[in-house]
């Protein structure tokens, strides 16, 4: 796909790996719709990428919810024309607790951003999409996490929120197909962002902010010390749009274990209690 004079929305797109994304495409001459729940950062963010060569767009709303409204809506047609491309890229971590100790309100929160963020990209930007029918192309923010479970990190619900995202895009892939629009499932691993800091935004209903200092400190020292930059994922992100690539991995990932999980699988299925289909 040309990015010139496209037309891409970016969810999380004041930091980390959206930030990264939306700069590769408007690099590329798309014009960048970045949405994030942080006004402020989102707009200091498309304020620095208006210097690209296509300007960057801004939406910078509270609540996801409105962002994805305002997104869908004919204002957001008649400001930044025909979508073409959509990112749903926003998420927040959960670890250092054992699944037993998980509060619901934890859980509320990693699944309202992770899980149902990507519902509402599904429902809101697909439709978009298809309704003009030039090329397209989804991309869903899973992660490593989504294709094993890091033993040692307590980050289960993060992972079963990751598992998710990557079983929704499999199964838009099915849905798709026949149709002019890819999906793309990004599974990055570390990168150096401001993920450690995700509960920085927490909204009241779910308890507010909050701080774990120690594990925020934890992991924000592991993805400094291992993370890549960000820009490159957004390279990730264009070399997988343009060549359709469904699973694009991108730094380092923990190959032998999910190798190791997938041979299980496999040699859980030979056994007397179950028949092909
Ligand atoms: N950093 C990593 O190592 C890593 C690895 C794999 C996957 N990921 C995934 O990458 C995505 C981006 O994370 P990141 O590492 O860039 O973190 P980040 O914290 O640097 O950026 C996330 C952005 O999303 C925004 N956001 C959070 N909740 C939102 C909401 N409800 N609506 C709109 N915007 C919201 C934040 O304000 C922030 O700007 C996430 O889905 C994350 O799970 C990150």
């Amino acid at each position: 796909m040309e990015f010139s004079g496209k037309t891409a929305i970016v969810t999380g797109a004041a930091s980390g790996i959206g930030l990264g994304i939306a700069t590769a495409l408007a690099e590329a001459g798309a014009n960048v719709v970045m949405a994030d729940i942080q006004k402020d950062a989102v707009e200091h963010a498309a304020h620095r990428l208006s210097g690209t060569n296509k300007p960057a767009s801004r939406c910078a709303l509270r609540r996801p919810r409105p962002v994805l409204r305002s997104a869908s809506a004919r204002s957001r047609k008649r400001r930044f024309g025909k979508l073409h491309i959509a990112c749903n890229n926003a998420g927040v971590p959960m670890h250092g607790t054992r699944l037993v100790d998980v509060s619901a309100a934890d859980w509320a929160f990693v699944i309202g951003v992770n899980v149902w963020g990507v519902i509402h990209g599904i429902r809101h930007f697909v439709p978009a999409i298809l309704k003009h029918g030039e090329a397209g192309h989804i991309v869903n923010t899973a992660s490593v996490a989504a294709t094993q479970n890091r033993r040692g990190t307590n980050q289960g619900p993060y992972s079963m929120s990751k598992y998710a995202v990557l079983s929704l895009s499999e199964a838009l892939e099915h849905e798709l197909e026949g149709t002019n629009v890819g999906v793309t499932a990004l599974c990055p691993g570390p990168i150096a962002t401001n993920i450690a800091l995700g509960s920085r935004n927490r909204p009241d209903h779910l308890g507010g902010p909050q701080v774990r200092p120690t594990d925020e400190a934890v992991l924000g020292e592991r993805l400094a010390r291992t993370g890549i930059d960000p820009k490159l994922v957004g390279e990730r992100v264009l070399d997988a749009i343009r060549n359709g690539t469904f699973y694009a991995f991108v730094s380092a990932v923990p190959a032998d274990v999910i190798r190791a999980r997938h041979r299980r699988i496999e040699a859980a299925l030979e056994t007397r209690w179950t028949t092909s289909y």
